[in-house]
């Protein structure tokens, strides 16, 4: 139950869709080849050179447009995958971009784990491309990739910041917070690993959150952080500093583990290895936090060696004078939908609320089946827009809001997610990797 959506405002050129030029006269295409391609790009990608052989792709200002808009890659697994170098239909585009997989240098684990046959991470050998010349980009796919026009705002290619190849090392201590760590536990060969874990620590109480980090050892599904309600019976409280596995070596649910999850309330999450997050100023998640938190990783094997799983999490945290709006979490789900063997079924769910929401913060979650997981808001004039796409289960997108989506009163979230059961047997909604799920994750403030 809950809800949440964002709008996205912060992609939607609308406001400056009268402007043409930039201060320097150039629009935003011009300078993704003027500024990033021509710098970056194009010794390789020229006529000639055996580079451009191997990638059928040149990037000179002559033919850039036309060789990346609606074209099919060279590359066979992203063929494969139903990828085009460059979309014009905005945020889907955005996830079935060939270019946009290949320079996304942030998302490299998941480049190099997910996808062994999309080659290199570009420019080729060279430094990634910057924090600021990535997110121009992403913004002008999302507005639709146009050859004219100002759809990004050129102020972001100051960001010069370069995203860095990261090791798993602890999280350096919180200055005002706690750091919880899960210490390192065996991964079998093609098997996978979920448990819970309680701590109390000395944090027992309400908590106002304003930024969490995480640092989990590869090959993690996801973890998740959650409170217990106030209501949990004395007798279901886990104990302290157990691991408790979800299931037995048969594969069977353990009944204690089980009860205990109806309790929990969700706190904070992430299906990303590392991450650092921090809620708008003066806004912080609030937790209740009477009985301490209950820490939830999930790690798969797919591989015939075993592996390690281990994990940092910081949770930063703040005076509540600091606050001034409290963040509620967004989730809206279903979990009575069935996919018969065999067949692509597409399950939609719809959630309206009754007051304004501010969403800051959008992200599906589902499992393996899952093809595609739209969102759009349902109700009022927007009904049918579509504010978040997913063609990744494993690494969903986590849509940031700024400014946040709002949603009106008598308006809501629908999701519409689709599932393509290939396997030989009925699935439904369920907590394993073979279960499927389907949920919407948010983050919103209240006036
Ligand atoms: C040092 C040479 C070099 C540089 C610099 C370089 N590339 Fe590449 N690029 C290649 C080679 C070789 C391939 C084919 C092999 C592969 O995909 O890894 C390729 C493939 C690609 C592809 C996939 C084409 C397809 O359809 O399969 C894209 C997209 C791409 N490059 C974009 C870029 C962009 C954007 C830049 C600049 C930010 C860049 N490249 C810089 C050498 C280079």
């Amino acid at each position: 139950m809950g809800v949440f959506f964002t709008g996205c405002e912060k992609d939607s050129p609308a406001s400056i869709e009268e402007v043409t030029q930039d201060f320097t006269g150039r629009n935003t295409w011009k300078i993704i080849q003027q500024d990033i391609l021509d710098q970056s790009c194009t010794d390789c990608h020229t006529v000639g050179t055996s580079f451009a052989e191997q990638s059928d792709l040149i990037l000179t200002a002559d033919v850039a447009y036309s060789q990346l808009i609606d074209r099919v890659p060279h590359n066979q697994a992203a063929i494969d995958d139903g990828l085009e170098l460059v979309g014009t239909e905005g945020l889907s585009s955005l996830y079935k971009s060939y270019l946009w997989e290949k320079i996304n240098a942030p998302d490299k684990d998941h480049f190099y784990g997910d996808h062994p046959f999309y080659g290199s991470i570009m420019p080729m050998g060279l430094d990634f491309l910057t924090n600021g010349q990535l997110e121009f980009i992403r913004q002008w796919i999302v507005a639709g990739a146009p050859n004219s026009g100002v759809v990004a705002d050129s102020t972001i290619l100051q960001d010069t910041v370069r995203f860095e190849d990261f090791l798993f090392e602890p999280l350096a201590l919180p200055e005002s917070g706690i750091q919880y760590h899960i210490e390192p536990f065996e991964v079998q060969p093609n098997s996978e690993v979920e448990f819970f874990m309680r701590t109390t620590g000395d944090t027992s109480g309400p908590v106002y959150i304003s930024r969490y980090e995480l640092m989990m050892r590869p090959n993690s599904h996801h973890y998740i952080l959650y409170g217990f309600s106030n209501s949990t019976p004395a007798a279901l409280l886990p104990p302290e500093g157990v691991v408790r596995p979800i299931r037995d070596e048969n594969g069977d649910y353990i009944l204690s583990t089980f009860l205990s999850m109806q309790y929990h309330v969700f706190g904070l999450g992430t299906q990303w290895r590392r991450l650092d997050y921090s809620l708008p100023p003066g806004v912080a998640l609030y937790n209740s936090n009477v009985h301490g938190f209950d820490h939830n990783p999930h790690y798969f094997n797919y591989s015939d060696t075993t592996i390690i799983g281990e994990v940092y999490v910081n949770v930063h945290m703040v005076d509540p004078s600091e606050v001034e709006r409290i963040a509620h979490i967004l989730q809206i789900g279903d979990n009575s939908f069935y996919l018969p063997k065999g067949q692509v079924t597409t399950v939609v769910e719809e959630e309206y609320f009754d007051q304004t929401l501010y969403v800051f913060e959008l992200f599906s979650h589902a499992h393996e089946l899952n093809t595609e997981f739209a969102i759009e808001i349902a109700g009022g004039e927007r009904d049918g827009e579509l504010v978040y796409i997913s063609y990744d289960y494993e690494h969903p997108p986590v849509l940031e809001l700024d400014p946040p989506l709002v949603i009106n009163p008598g308006e809501g979230f629908r999701l519409i997610a689709t599932y393509d059961n290939w396997r030989d047997y009925d699935v439904s909604f369920g907590f394993l990797s073979t279960d499927e799920m389907m949920i919407l994750f948010g983050k919103y403030y209240t006036d």
